[in-house]
């Protein structure tokens, strides 16, 4: 069975019926691509796997558990750590506080040696530690999210708009970055508007719609696929 199954979700907003019946599965390994329009739902479906949402209908598995309705905590507890839009790193705490903070629902004594490796994955951070978030900039504030997710050793991580905002140069040291991660066996669900990138680096990939997957296939076929080139591609 795979690490993830997302089975035939419903999620509402008060009436809204944001999510129309969505299944995602999610391999564990994968690199897995969510892309689609503003409105699509892709925060809605990540917001429903890690449990700050929960679904009218369908579920939620994660290693064959029904989470459908685990509150977003115990999830984090159980392997599932998500870097929402817009990052939310605490702007008034240092670069190291923001970290320990990920590391808070840990018992074991692995916190100093795994604040080690996100400074090795982000240098950038330890030069910074001691440095309010709120005044980095937004590439920095990115690594920042990401590192403090990693802090709860996630065997899944859920990315929603990484690169959303930052200068284009920056754009593909995030991927990079997101590629190293998976690198060293965290499942990756990424959500992305940048479909582009997002294909280069995933396995497979779901093309979301009003609330619904209308596409899902191989990166490589996405790709190719004439409707996910002219609508998310760019390409004529
Ligand atoms: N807090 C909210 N209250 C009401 N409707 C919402 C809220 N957040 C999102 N929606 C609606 O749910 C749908 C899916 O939104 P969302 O998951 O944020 O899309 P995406 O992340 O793909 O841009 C949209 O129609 C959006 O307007
Ligand atoms: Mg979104």
């Amino acid at each position: 069975m795979a690490l993830l199954e997302v089975n035939d979700i419903h999620t509402y907003y008060g009436n809204i019926h944001a999510l129309k019946g969505v299944t995602v599965e999610v391999d564990t390994g994968e690199i897995i691509a969510l892309i689609g329009s503003n409105g699509a739902g892709k925060t809605t479906t990540l917001r429903t796997i890690s449990g700050l949402m929960e679904p009218r209908e369908g579920a939620v598995y994660f290693e064959d558990e029904d989470i459908s309705n685990t509150r977003a905590d115990l999830l984090v507890s159980k392997g599932i750590s998500m870097v929402p839009e817009g990052r939310g790193v605490f702007a008034k705490l240092t670069v190291e506080e923001n970290l320990d903070m990920g590391a808070y629902i840990r018992r074991d004594g692995g916190v100093k040696d795994d604040l080690a490796g996100a400074y090795e994955l982000f240098p950038r951070l330890e030069e910074r530690k001691k440095q309010v978030a709120g005044t980095l900039s937004g590439g920095e504030q990115q690594m920042l999210a990401i590192a403090r997710a990693l802090m709860s050793k996630p065997r899944l991580l859920l990315l929603d708009e990484p690169s959303m905002g930052l200068a284009p140069v920056l754009v593909d040291g995030v991927f990079d970055t997101i590629q190293r991660i998976a690198n060293e066996g965290v499942t990756i669900l990424l959500v992305e508007q940048n479909a582009h990138m997002a294909l280069q680096i995933a396995d497979r990939g779901y093309v979301l719609q009003s609330g619904e997957v209308a596409i899902s296939d191989t990166a490589a076929n996405l790709q190719q696929n004439e409707t996910v080139q002219k609508t998310y591609l760019g390409i004529d």
